[in-house]
């Protein structure tokens, strides 16, 4: 399974922050956004990243990235000239997804929580998986029902009367057939390929499984400046209540066994003294006390 996380568009709802750096590179509490879906990844088992961005915003994330091989993965990177749609991600990025199936996660979403993500992962053999998360407004985004089996009914984009309070999050799993799916996508009235017409056809193929994020789940997207006020509130309310750390690639990495607890070490020594470094020398020492990895 490969992915591919998408961070380009205009962010033009956070100007000014955005005039100079691209919206998932925006701080939320401790970190830059784009590290909390980059670990979800990781923690859900992803090995093989594509970053597509802008061409002006690509040259940052690499260097805050780099290739990956610090943290046991890969990280690939393709440019998106114009922001023409979530869906055109799987036609820049054709020859990265090659065969596999591929997970799509937007760079401005921000989830923590159970392992709903690694299960739907494991499940998905043929078709596509989306997930289900109960908002307050749903008239803002894709908004699906479903039945008790977890196959969908009706998906709508931002529709005047929801028929269920069930918003679609930007984390979307799909088999190879995505690829033929995309190229044969027509851009909408507003220009761009849709990702919602993506998974429409493949509610037409009855083939579009819904997974329903458990209660404890939280779900945030930082695309306003009062939702990136209230993620960072959120991941610092977290943090500081439980002493762990959302959305931290290096700790997921050695969890999932990507790297050992020497590199993982290795990498603290580049690290200024600060207060990220002071927690992954406590997961060293944490994973040491416990003989390997937590
Ligand atoms: P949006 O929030 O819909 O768009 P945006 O980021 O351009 O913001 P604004 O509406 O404030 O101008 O995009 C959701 C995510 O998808 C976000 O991470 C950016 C990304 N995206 C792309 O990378 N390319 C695209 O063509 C589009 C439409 C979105």
């Amino acid at each position: 399974m490969k992915a591919i996380v998408l961070a380009g568009g205009n962010g033009s709802r956070l100007y000014p922050l955005t005039q100079v750096s691209s919206k998932q590179l925006q701080a939320v509490f401790d970190k830059p956004m784009i590290y909390y879906p980059i670990t979800v990844l990781l923690a859900a088992g992803i090995q093989e990243i594509c970053l597509i961005s802008t061409p002006q915003d690509l040259p940052r994330f690499r260097q805050l990235l780099g290739n990956g091989a610090r943290w046991g993965v890969s990280f690939d990177y393709r440019e998106q000239p114009h922001p023409g749609g979530i869906a055109q991600a799987f036609l820049i990025a054709e020859d990265f997804i090659g065969k596999d199936r591929v997970v799509l996660m937007l760079g401005d979403n921000i989830f923590s929580g159970s392992d709903d993500f690694p299960r739907a992962l494991s499940q998905l053999q043929e078709g596509a998986a989306i997930f289900a998360y109960h908002v307050s407004d749903p008239e803002r985004y894709g908004v699906v029902e479903f039945d008790q089996n977890g196959l969908a009914l009706t998906l709508e984009e931002k529709p005047a009367r929801p028929r269920s309070g069930f918003a679609v999050p930007g984390i979307y799993i799909y088999d190879n057939q995505v690829v033929e799916i995309a190229r044969a996508l027509r851009p909408s009235p507003r220009g761009e390929l849709e990702i919602t017409d993506v998974n429409l056809e493949y509610l037409r193929r009855n083939q579009l499984r819904v997974h329903r994020l458990s209660r404890g789940f939280a779900w945030l997207d930082a695309g306003t400046s009062t939702a990136l006020q209230e993620a960072s509130a959120y991941v610092e309310a977290i943090e500081r209540r439980q002493g762990i750390k959302i959305g931290c690639p290096e700790e997921a990495a050695l969890v999932r066994g990507f790297i050992g607890i020497e590199q993982f070490e290795a990498l603290l020594q580049n690290m200024p003294d600060c207060e990220y470094r002071t927690y992954l020398k406590n997961v060293a020492a944490e994973s040491r006390r416990l003989g390997g990895v937590k």
